[in-house]
This record gives C-alpha cells, structure tokens and sequence, in this order.
C-alpha cells in the first residue's frame, strides 16, 4: 500500500506577530472544534533489561488539540514519544494512527503518513544553513527525486522552486529569514527550537511529537515557541503531543494534559485539574511510588 497523501495540501502558515494576534489565534471562536481521534496507544509496553519504562500505558489523541504529556523523572514519557514514533518497538500493545494500525512502523513510514518527531538539529544539520535545513525536510526527500533529476527535469526545476519558496516564507515567519545563509550550528538554543519547528511545518505533519521543547532555551523564547505551537495548531490543523516538565506552559497551551508515573497514565485533564488531582500531587513529591 503506498503511503503517499496526495490530497494534502500547504496553507499559508501564519503565525502570530503581535500580542494582539496571538489574542485572536489562542481564542476558542479561531480554533476549529477537534473532530474524533488522531491517535490510540494502547496499553503499550517496552522494558529495557529489568525496568519496566512503559508498563500499559494507554490514551488517546484528539484532533487539532495540544496534549501535554507530563510526570516525574523517569515517568517513562520519553520511552513513549518513542514508541509511537517508531524509534523503538513496544514489547506489547499498539499505536493506532488516523485509524491505522502503525505499531513497529519505521520513523520514515510514519512521517510519509504525517506522523512527524521533531528532530533535534543534528551535527549534521549543525554545519548546514538555515536555508538548507529547510530544503533538505523529509517532504524533499520523495522517492521520484532521481527519476526526475534525469527525466523530467523541467519539472524537477520547478518543483525545486515551489520548494524554495516555501522554504523561504516558512523562514519569514518563524522570524529566521535573517539567518537563512548562517550555519544551523551558530544559531541560539531557542532559534535552534524555532528551526525544528520551521523543519517540521515543511514536513506537514498531521501529529508532531515534541520532547521538552522548552528545555534549554532562553525564557524571552519560551513564549515565542508557545506562540508558534499554538498558531500551527490554529492555522495548520497540527496535532500535538508535547513532553514537558514546565507546567505554566503546559497550562497555557494544552487543551488537554496526561499524567504518567511509572511507566502508565495516571490521570488525565485539563491541567488546572490535574494540579488539583491528589495522585498526581503525590507522583510529583515522590516519583509515583505509593
Ligand atoms: N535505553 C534505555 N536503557 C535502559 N533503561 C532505559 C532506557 N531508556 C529509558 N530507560 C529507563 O526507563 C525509565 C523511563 O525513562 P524515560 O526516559 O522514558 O523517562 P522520562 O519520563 O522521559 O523521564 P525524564 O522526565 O527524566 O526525561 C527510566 O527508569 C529510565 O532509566
Ligand atoms: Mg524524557
């Protein structure tokens, strides 16, 4: 079967600019109401040698929301990031994707089905520019690349174009025209953050998984990076499951928030529910030991 999205298309990507329109882009009348499930792991399970990392875990996803996932140190929430985006294998249990058994796919499956990670900027993409980063998103990767190089070139010009063009606007509005031609390397911590995000809109995911997109960078940037997760929800249609330890973000910008301890879900919420849900209060204190 292949896995191409034919029907998929590129909306203009606009982020907000201005305190005043990211009023509007976080108001609930600018966000199109979710419609059913994007994602189901189901009770998934991986153990690396004794550890039990992930232990049954199960939720669900909705479309065009923002899910926080959240617990204490050694939750297991990375270990599920990459269970279902097919970094590792679960011992147990399944990924159902846009009503697609997925379980054990390989990363470059899920992403052909819109099922992205963001990826950290490599030592590879370090010592490329701004600009190639962009260029060199999964989306240009397309298995007819060669066939045109050599048979259709003309189309594969034009392609090539289209291509720049859309890079160059994605750069303008995640505020990194400037840099195209720096090297990846030598930009800051939160541009580095900006840059993925830029990468992964080339990519148009349907869900983008994000391990701790705030860790490390400069707070003046924090509410940047906020600003763009939420507005590629809103103008995009992207789903998202964001690992992250910082709660007044995760307050802030998820519609809905999943509690891990121990390898499982412990509770789920809005996040003003869980901070009042005493489970979760005591998995914080104490690691989710009883
Ligand atoms: N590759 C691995 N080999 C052995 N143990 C692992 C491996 N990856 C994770 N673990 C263990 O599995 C458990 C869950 O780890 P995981 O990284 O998923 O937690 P986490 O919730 O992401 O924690 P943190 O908030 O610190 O990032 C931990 O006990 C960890 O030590
Ligand atoms: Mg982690």
């Amino acid at each position: 079967m292949p896995d191409t999205d034919t029907g998929r298309t590129s909306p203009a990507y606009n982020p907000p600019t201005s305190e005043a329109s990211l009023g509007s882009a976080v108001s609930a009348d600018s966000s199109p109401t979710p419609t059913g499930t994007l994602l189901k792991a189901d009770a998934l399970v991986r153990h690396f040698g004794g550890v039990a990392a992930v232990d049954g875990c199960s939720f669900e996803i909705a479309r065009n929301t923002i899910t926080g996932l959240i617990g204490p140190n050694g939750a297991g929430k990375t270990t599920t990031v990459n269970l279902i985006s097919g970094a590792i294998r679960p011992g147990a249990g399944h990924v159902i994707f846009d009503g697609d058994d997925v379980t054990g796919f390989a990363p470059h499956r899920l992403a052909a089905k819109g099922l992205i990670r963001t990826f950290q900027i490599s030592r590879e993409y370090k010592s490329m520019t701004v600009l190639e980063n962009l260029m060199a998103s999964p989306r240009n990767q397309a298995g007819e690349r060669l066939f045109n190089v050599f048979f259709r070139s003309g189309a594969y010009k034009a392609e090539e174009r289209r291509h720049l063009e859309r890079s160059l606007e994605v750069l303008d509005d995640f505020g990194l025209y400037a840099k195209r031609n720096d090297y990846a390397g030598n930009l800051s911590g939160g541009q580095k953050r900006l840059l993925e995000l830029a990468r992964a809109v080339m990519a148009e995911p349907k869900l983008l998984l994000l391990d701790e997109p705030m860790a490390g960078i400069n707070p003046a940037l924090v509410d940047k990076v906020t600003e763009h997760i939420i507005a590629m929800r809103d103008t995009l249609g992207v789903t998202f499951l964001v690992v992250e330890h910082n709660l007044e973000v995760v307050e802030r910008m998820c519609d809905h928030v999943i509690a891990m301890a121990l390898g499982s879900t412990l509770a789920t919420g809005t996040m003003a529910q869980l901070r009042a849900n005493q489970a979760v209060v005591t998995a914080y204190l104490t690691g989710g030991e009883a």
